[in-house]
């Protein structure tokens, strides 16, 4: 498994480009199954999530082709049975639940298991499916969900940490094809859903309400395959721009969308991050003196829990007490017991992390867990005195598309080692 060995203390300098959302190219590769038509999909970012998704797809029956950052999808013929093994490796992959019934009225796939950030259960999506008229039954570590019809229906999404991003995206792509006018009421709001409809719009769904908590969805008989560019990934660019402000550096975002990334912006310009925005361009830098700050995440358009780990290697290096309140995944702080190695202060009470900054940082060896707290101990490193060596990147690979070049790009000294 490779490693990233990290020399810190180098502020960042210059340019990076953002590459497509890896949480909105998943869904909308799956949503390529709705149609026996062509799709083209294009600022696919090169990460293991998507060669999995691409697997998956072409597991399915589907004839994938990749070229560069664009990736064309033909489902002439589709399977409604998905492979154990490709589905289990990842959690994204539920996404292919929606369009299954959309189209096959059947679905057969693993269940995805629960993974280091939580327990990550799939009532919500069973429910949205059982509400059109499917019936659920779970053998042999599959479900499997079958309807003679799928027809619309008032759908409550809601969970116990609200709304559910791949439920709305799963019911979503069932019910474009469904019989009649399905509304999905507490319905996430995340840019990555609002992608998909948009997607799916253009392949002829009819879908009003989007990017509010009530989505309308008025089924069609068929879908037809079009062309789509995915937006830019706001949780890379926000891990770049507290890669700036770590460092203190200045680093200049293109291709991002500022205006997905409100809250974020605005938690790091209270903590006295420099933020300069012109159109789709954000330069970043340190400003003059950082001040404590406390987060708590929730859906969108909160601070979103994939930006949590990056934020308290920030915080981890401001003077004073900062409290990251973690609302979306029960344990997602795997990373504070590896920040700690560096020299972080950080303690857990219930869903908070108190965090006593300004403690100096230096490098260690560290383990990557999952993927946002790999990128946070990245960032980390790159603040710290000396060496990390931040151990199982494959996890970064998952999300991050080139990081190690990227961040060599900006003058961090990176290196990614290889290991057979
Ligand atoms: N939940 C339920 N029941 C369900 C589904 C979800 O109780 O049936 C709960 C979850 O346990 C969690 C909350 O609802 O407490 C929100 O989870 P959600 O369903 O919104 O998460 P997801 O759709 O599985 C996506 C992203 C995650 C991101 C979350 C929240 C993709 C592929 N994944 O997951 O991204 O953290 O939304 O914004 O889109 C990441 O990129 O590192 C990542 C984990």
């Amino acid at each position: 498994m490779d490693s990233l060995l990290i020399k810190g203390g180098v502020p960042l300098h210059g340019d990076v480009t953002v590459s497509g959302a890896k949480n909105a190219v998943l869904p909308i590769l799956a949503a390529t199954l709705l149609t026996p038509e062509k799709c083209v999909i294009r600022r696919v970012p090169d990460l293991t999530d998507v060669h999995f998704m691409a697997e998956i797809l072409a597991s399915l029956g589907a004839q994938v082709k990749v070229d560069g950052d664009t990736v064309t999808v033909q489902a002439r013929k589709v399977r409604p049975v998905g492979n154990y093994e490709l589905i289990r490796k990842m959690r994204g992959s539920i996404c292919i639940l929606g369009p299954l019934m959309g189209r096959m009225r059947e679905a057969s796939v693993s269940l995805p298991g629960g993974c280091v950030i939580g327990t990550r259960p799939i009532d919500l999506h069973l429910k949205g499916m059982k509400s059109l008229g499917a019936s659920v039954e779970i053998e042999g570590g599959y479900v499997n969900l079958k309807a003679r019809r799928l027809i619309g229906a008032d759908v409550f999404l809601g969970g116990r940490a609200g709304p559910t991003v791949l439920g709305t995206a799963n019911l979503m792509m069932a019910a474009v094809l469904a019989e009649g006018v399905t509304t999905i009421e507490s319905a996430a709001c995340e840019p990555e859903v609002v992608d998909l409809a948009f997607f799916l719009s253009k392949m002829g769904a009819k879908i009003v309400g989007v990017g509010s908590p009530t989505i309308t969805i008025t089924g069609v008989k068929e879908l037809h395959g079009v062309e789509h560019e995915v937006i830019p990934d706001r949780i890379e660019a926000a891990t770049f721009a507290i890669a700036a402000a770590v460092t203190d550096g200045e680093v200049t975002i293109h291709g991002a969308r500022p205006d997905h990334m409100h809250a974020v912006l605005d938690k790091l310009q209270e903590a006295g991050v420099k933020i300069e925005r012109k159109g789709l361009t954000m330069t970043v830098s340190r400003g003059r003196r950082l001040k404590p700050v406390d987060v708590t995440t929730l859906p969108y358009s909160g601070f979103p829990t994939d930006v949590q780990a990056q934020m308290m290697a920030l915080m981890a290096l401001i003077p004073g007490l900062s409290i990251i309140t973690e609302r979306i995944f029960e344990s997602r702080f795997m990373h504070v017991a590896e920040l700690a190695r560096l020299g972080a202060d950080i303690s857990i009470e219930g869903p908070s992390a108190i965090v006593k900054g300004g403690r100096p940082l230096s490098g260690a060896p560290v383990m990557a867990s999952d993927l946002r707290a790999s990128a946070a101990l990245v960032v980390a490193g790159m603040a710290a005195s000396g060496k990390t060596l931040v151990n199982r990147i494959y996890h970064l690979d998952r999300g991050y598309e080139k990081i190690d070049q990227k961040l060599r790009g900006l003058g961090a000294r990176v290196q990614r080692i290889e290991q057979p």
